[in-house]
């Protein structure tokens, strides 16, 4: 594909772990539901086909693509509001489309689309040429390429060996810092190109440039932090009862969910031996289940799902 790249040519994601997601939301037929991350409305979809009439669901996705693919393949569904938004505002924006209904479960599957992916221009692939870029929200913030262009050695170096548990992060870095010297990186095949020279291992299966557009990604969209105010926010807006279900697709993401359903299903440490514990003490939050990944099938069919983990825990009163 030529510089730029084409649009994707299929505008359709495959939701990971559909069954296992709806099975952990419990859902009710006349629910209130949030999809935190919508991407082409697969589990939307799904989760819409098992709600009745009086059922509600609120979709958010940052990419304003999603959302204006969305509002065509939803046009005509009333229980349905799609905002284009970060889930890291899930803390105001689930009581405001509430109606006054308790909030019964809050959805979140991970990372890209396939479409985000498939589409050179967004610059998230490194097998496609097209503008570095990356951001899943390119109204806000600034491309990969700017931050390339400004950040220091070390810097980069640190994003590439946190996000991408790069062996070979400051080698990578060193060979972004001498091309730029040179002339501007602004394309990601040029990128990859630069990564493959500097990256010595070869993982089988994996190109070189893997770690490092991943670690980028993340960076670039600040997707932990997010994740963090994203998990803050269901859980303050949860109703008794309701249903957190997170997929994650990288060990980073996993930790954060796992480290706060830990947390939060245990009573406070510092007030554990207290015979009656203080209501803001116990614990807002109750497993259900063990962490679940793809079937072998799913996994056959879907090569998303290889990495895909899935958590639920239930809001406590
Ligand atoms: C894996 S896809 C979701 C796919 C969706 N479940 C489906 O079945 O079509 C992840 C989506 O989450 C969106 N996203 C990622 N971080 C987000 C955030 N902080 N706030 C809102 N949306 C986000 C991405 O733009 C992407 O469209």
């Amino acid at each position: 594909m030529g510089r730029g790249g084409s649009a994707s040519q299929v505008d359709e994601h495959t939701p990971v772990l559909a069954a296992e997601a709806l099975m952990g939301l419990a859902l009710e037929a006349d629910g209130y539901y949030v999809d935190a991350t919508f991407g082409r409305g697969g589990h939307t979809a799904l989760i819409l086909q098992a709600l009745g009439r009086e059922g509600r669901v609120l979709a958010l996705d940052r990419d304003p693509q999603a959302i204006a693919s969305g509002r065509q393949r939803f046009a005509d569904e009333v229980r349905l509001t799609l905002v284009h938004a970060s889930f890291a505002e899930l803390g105001t924006l689930v009581p405001a489309h509430a109606h006054d209904r308790p909030c019964r479960g809050v959805l979140f599957d991970l990372g890209v689309s396939s479409p985000q992916l498939d589409d050179a221009r967004r610059g998230f692939s490194f097998r496609a040429d097209g503008p570095l870029d990356m951001r899943m929200d390119p109204t806000r913030g600034e491309p990969v390429s700017a931050w390339l262009a400004r950040a220091g050695l070390d810097e980069i170096r640190q994003v590439i060996a946190t996000f991408g548990e790069e062996r070979f992060a400051r080698r990578v870095a060193q060979a972004i810092v001498a091309r730029r010297g040179e002339r501007p990186l602004t394309h990601t095949r040029e990128l990859a190109e630069l990564i493959s020279r500097a990256v010595r291992t070869r993982e089988p299966g994996k190109h070189p440039a893997t770690r490092t557009f991943q670690a980028l990604r993340m960076y670039i969209n600040d997707e932990l932090g997010q994740l963090g105010h994203g998990l803050a926010g269901a859980l303050e807006r949860l109703a008794p009862g309701g249903r957190l279900v997170a997929i994650s697709f990288h060990s980073l993401e996993d930790r954060l969910v796992k480290h706060l359903m830990q947390r939060e299903s245990q009573p406070d440490p510092a007030l554990r031996s207290l015979p009656l514990l203080p209501a803001h003490a116990r614990p807002r939050l109750k497993l259900i289940g063990r962490k679940q990944r793809a079937s072998a099938a799913e996994r056959q069919r879907n090569p998303r799902a290889r990495s895909a983990l899935l958590r639920v825990a239930e809001r406590l009163p």
